[in-house]
């Protein structure tokens, strides 16, 4: 499905407003110059009146047309660059009047051809961070300032860690939609994951995709709150975007109580993704004996029949980071 629809729609909107607005002002200042300094007006007329004469010629043709066309040119060169002139001479910048986009490429259109400009695609990435319920661990957590060095210890744990990375950067990297790859992060607290998988999601954002991060706790209570709202509008967009999205990812499940309506909510969720060939990543820092207990079968079979499992091991980083 690519970009957040929502985004989209209201990233279109703005642009389209940037663009009649870009326009319009500089409209007034047309107007503006007009008003002020009739010389001006002057020139204006004389080069509409020339334009028309222009393109009349050029549809007429006739003998000696390309020769008359290129006088009519000359003329239209004179003009602009003696109103050029003028308004410099008056302390006004020469393209005073022009029409000032900002982004000059796409003349605010956010399209170049038919490819997005980068303005565009840079917009919707900024709407697609704050989309995501990231917020702000998208400022510090990323695949470039995750260190394997605190891993160095235990060989075998250092080398697990490594797979786990290149596995997870590779899976950013190489994200489509609708690939349906299901990934299970499992480890104890501080080792990484929820660093990880914030990595994924800027990556995979960056690249196009609607992203939706949130905590099993979180997601239970959306559900809830929109059970107990009978399923009001603003909560029925945010249970929507779970299913939907590109890629939701699911951090610490397992801190969630655990009754039947969550196990059911987040069954149903875990199965409606996979059925739809939509992308899901999970972790927990409880082990996968653990989650099996946790969960009825239905929940647990889906996750280690459908995802692909990645052991998350070595000393509890945040404890690491404050002894530095
Ligand atoms: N390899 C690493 N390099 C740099 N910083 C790290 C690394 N691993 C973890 N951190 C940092 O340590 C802190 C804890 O990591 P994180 O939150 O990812 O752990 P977690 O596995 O999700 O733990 P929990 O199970 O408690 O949620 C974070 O501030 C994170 O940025
Ligand atoms: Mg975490
Ligand atoms: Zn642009």
């Amino acid at each position: 499905m690519g970009y957040n629809r929502e985004n989209f729609r209201r990233i279109r909107q703005e642009y389209e407003t940037k663009y009649l607005d870009a326009r319009a002002e500089a409209e007034a200042r047309r107007g503006e110059l007009h008003a002020r300094f009739p010389e001006v007006a002057e020139i204006d007329a004389a080069m509409h009146e020339l334009g028309v004469t222009l393109l009349r010629t050029a549809v007429g043709g006739g003998p000696d047309a390309q020769a008359k066309l290129a006088a009519l040119r000359e003329q239209n060169e004179a003009l602009q660059a003696a109103r050029a002139a003028f308004l410099t001479g008056k302390g006004y910048p020469a393209d005073y009047s022009e029409v000032h986009y900002a982004c000059e490429k796409c003349g605010d259109t956010g399209y170049v051809d038919t490819k997005m400009c980068d303005c565009m695609k840079r917009a919707l990435t900024a709407a697609g961070f704050a989309s995501s319920g990231l917020g702000h661990l998208l400022q510090t957590q990323s695949f470039e300032n995750f260190s394997l060095d605190y891993y160095r210890r235990v060989p075998e744990q250092f080398a697990a860690m490594q797979r786990n990375y290149d596995i997870l950067y590779r899976y950013a990297h190489e994200f489509t939609a609708g690939q349906c790859r299901n990934i299970a992060l499992f480890g104890g607290t501080g080792l990484g994951k929820t660093h990880l998988s914030t990595a994924v999601a800027r990556v995979v954002i960056e690249r196009g995709y609607d992203v939706c991060y949130t905590t099993a706790i979180d997601l239970i209570g959306d559900y809830e709150f929109d059970r107990f709202k009978g399923g009001r509008e603003d909560s029925a967009d945010t249970l929507a975007h779970y299913a939907d999205c590109d890629l939701l990812i699911i951090d610490d499940l397992g801190t969630e109580v655990v009754n039947q309506f969550t196990v059911s909510v987040i069954y149903n969720l875990i199965n409606t993704r996979l059925n739809c060939g939509r992308s899901t990543m999970i972790s927990t820092n409880h082990s996968p004996k653990e989650l099996r207990e946790r969960y009825w079968d239905r929940i647990t079979s889906r996750i280690f029949g459908e995802y692909q499992v990645l052991v998350f091991s070595g000393t509890d980083v945040r404890a690491q980071k404050l002894r530095q």
